[in-house]
C-alpha cells in the first residue's frame, strides 16, 4: 500500500479542472455521449492522483542531445479492476494513465430491497504478490461494494462518494486495521437515499452511461 502526502483515507481531489467537469457531468440536460467523455476525463484526473505513490526506479535515457536520468514505473505491474459495468466507463483513461497496468473484472449485482452485493464474476488472481490494485467504482455509495472487494484495495477512484459508504468502510477497516485503504474521488455530497442512490449525484451512472437495458 503506497503511502505519501496524499495518505489520507478520502482524498477529494480539489481541482478547478475536476470540478468543472463534474458539474457537467452531474447535470440532468448531459446526454450519454458526452457523459462517457466526461467520465473518462474526469478518470484521467483521479488516476493521477490515486497512482501518486507508485514506486519508479531510477533509469537512464538517451535524448538527441545526450544522457538523462529518468524514472520507469517499478514491477510488479499494478492490477486495475473496473466493478462492472459502470467502472467500465473509467478503465481506458486509467489505463492511460498507468500503462504498465494489468486488468481483472469484479461484477456484482446489488439487491434492490436490501442493497446487499454478491459476486457474479471476479478474475482477479488469488495471489496479489505485493501488487497495487486500483478498483474502479464510479459511485460509492452504500459502500457495500467495496466492503466486498477490500481486501484487494490500494485504492478506489470513485467519481463521487457518500458519506454514508465512507463511515460504512471506517468502521469496518478502522484506522488501526492492516487492510489500509484509499478513496480517491472528485466529490463528496451529503447522503444517500432510501434507495440507496447519491443525493444530489447525478443518478444512475450505468444508465447515464450505457442506458437502460
Ligand atoms: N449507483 C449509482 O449509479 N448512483 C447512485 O447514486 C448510487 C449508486
Amino acid at each position: 500500500m503506497p503511502s505519501g502526502p496524499n495518505d489520507e483515507r478520502v482524498h477529494v481531489v480539489d481541482h478547478p479542472l475536476v470540478a468543472h467537469r463534474l458539474t457537467e457531468l452531474r447535470s440532468a440536460d448531459t446526454g450519454p455521449e458526452r457523459f462517457r467523455a466526461l467520465a473518462g476525463e474526469l478518470a484521467a484526473m483521479l488516476a493521477y492522483e490515486a497512482s501518486r505513490a507508485l514506486t519508479t526506479r531510477p533509469t537512464e535515457v538517451i535524448t538527441p542531445l545526450g544522457a538523462a536520468p529518468g524514472a520507469r514505473l517499478a514491477p510488479p505491474d499494478p492490477l486495475v479492476v473496473p466493478v462492472l459495468r459502470a467502472g467500465l466507463s473509467l478503465l481506458d483513461a486509467t489505463l492511460t494513465a498507468v500503462p504498465t497496468a494489468e486488468v481483472a473484472l469484479i461484477g456484482l449485482r446489488r439487491d434492490e430491497h436490501t442493497l446487499v452485493p454478491s459476486l457474479y464474476c471476479d478474475t482477479v488472481p488469488p495471489e496479489l504478490g505485493g501488487r497495487d490494485v486500483f478498483v474502479l467504482d464510479p459511485m460509492l455509495a452504500t459502500g457495500g461494494t467495496l466492503e466486498t472487494v477490500i481486501g484487494m484495495l490500494t485504492a478506489a477512484i470513485c467519481l463521487l462518494s457518500a458519506p454514508e459508504g465512507v463511515s460504512r468502510l471506517e468502521s469496518a477497516f478502522p484506522g488501526d486495521d492492516p487492510v489500509r485503504i484509499r478513496v480517491v474521488t472528485a466529490a463528496m455530497d451529503e447522503r444517500l437515499n432510501d434507495r440507496g442512490y447519491i443525493i444530489p449525484g447525478l443518478g444512475d451512472a450505468g444508465d447515464r452511461l450505457f442506458g437502460r437495458i
